[in-house]
């Protein structure tokens, strides 16, 4: 096991670690929030709130949450989930890869374990979309099983109480702050022990606006002894999302229906319904395939490229829409609403497209950033 001295990280001594379990358990008993999946050990339950927790803050989740275990009671219920659905279910979440893993997950106990949530730590490590912190989370809430898990909260948490020298940033000092907690994890209680320090984190040890005099461990806290509670946790710049610029294209045909089409699998939001959009660097690469042949070059515009990729000729229309802004983890989207509307419907191309009535637009998953669109485009009459 990794030595904490290493890492310039004095362990407290047995006495040190029991009066801590014991000051924050007692904090928790008093002090914790009443969540839905609190009043469960079912560790399906635990599993769906885990990984809707993960990006998501506790507000937000808990309407999300009954919602899907309405929708899908039982894992076999997600196994056999609709992709349709399942997207709807998760609809403005964001990161829905989390909901792909988890029903590939669920078809996983389905197939490898008759069906039953796997009771160890490694068992649950080899579900799909379950990582370290996952792990930890149901293994030690819904089976008592003393495994940390470790998040952005546990580190910021431990980073103080350690001053702990090392970038919370970076994933390969995890293991640091894995060391300390299974150090200092409660053995009899750790379901409890992680979700106080969850508590703790995200709220009186928060990020934004701590309160640190108001922490029931700040006597035990290094950096709110020593002064140092501002410095801690360390953590480097991270690299900005990259902006783009994207074009997005509502086309509507003679009965007033609005084209749609379905992302494919390998694209960003894939599954997801849009309309179309191009990004404009995108002009730029077609325009390479015609290697400098500058007439081409010159008057190939946006409009146009869109209307030999998709095998339509719309009269566009001069209005103008709001620009819509949205910031993805990696990258960050200015979008420009372009409107056509063509005479002949029939769809020829290649893409997945599909004429939809303006009545019917809540029935496809739309993900936040068409939503957007779709607002920005009929705020302007
Ligand atoms: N954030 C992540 N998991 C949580 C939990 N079990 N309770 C409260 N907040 C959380």
């Amino acid at each position: 096991m990794l030595d904490l001295n290493d890492y310039g990280i004095e362990m407290w001594d047995a006495a040190k670690i029991a009066d801590f379990r014991r000051t924050l358990l007692n904090w928790y008993d008093r002090e914790k929030r009443d969540l839905p999946w609190r009043r469960s050990k079912n560790p399906y339950h635990i599993w769906v709130s885990e990984i809707m927790l993960q990006q998501t803050q506790v507000v937000t989740v808990i309407p999300y949450y009954e919602r899907f275990l309405d929708w899908f009671p039982t894992i076999e219920d997600l196994a056999k989930a609709p992709e349709e659905k399942l997207l709807k279910a998760w609809e403005g979440l964001g990161y829905y890869s989390r909901v792909r893993n988890m029903q590939a997950a669920a078809q996983q106990v389905m197939t490898e374990f008759s069906g039953q949530f796997p009771q160890t730590h490694e068992g649950i490590s080899s579900l799909k979309g379950i990582g370290p912190y996952t792990a930890g989370a149901i293994s030690s809430i819904a089976f008592n099983l003393p495994e940390p898990a470790v998040d952005g909260n546990v580190m910021r948490v431990m980073a103080r109480l350690f001053e702990v020298n090392y970038d919370v940033g970076d994933p390969k000092n995890r293991k640091i702050f894995q060391a300390i907690m299974e150090v200092l994890i409660d053995p009899e209680r750790p379901g409890d022990f992680n979700q106080a320090l969850m508590d703790l984190g995200t709220d009186i040890e928060s990020a934004k606006n701590p309160r640190p005099e108001e922490s029931p461990v700040r006597s035990f806290c290094a950096a709110y002894l020593h002064g140092t509670y501002d410095k801690y946790p360390i953590k480097e710049p991270k690299k900005k999302p990259r902006p783009l610029q994207i074009q997005a294209f509502v086309i509507r045909n003679e009965r007033g229906e609005i084209l749609l089409e379905k992302n494919t699998k390998e694209r960003l939001l894939g599954g997801f319904w849009s309309f179309p959009i191009m990004e404009t660097n995108f002009v730029a690469q077609q325009l390479d395939l015609f290697e400098k042949e500058d007439a081409v070059l010159e008057t190939l515009s946006q409009k146009q490229v869109f209307e030999e990729d998709y095998k339509l000729k719309p009269q566009w229309t001069d209005r103008q829409f709001a620009t819509v802004k949205h910031t993805f983890s990696h990258q960050k989207w200015t979008v420009e609403i372009l409107e056509g509307l063509v005479k002949k419907a029939e769809l020829t191309s290649s893409h997945q497209l599909a004429w939809v009535e303006v009545s019917d637009l809540a029935n496809y998953p739309l993900a936040t950033p068409q939503k957007k669109m779709m607002a920005a485009y009929f705020e302007t009459k």
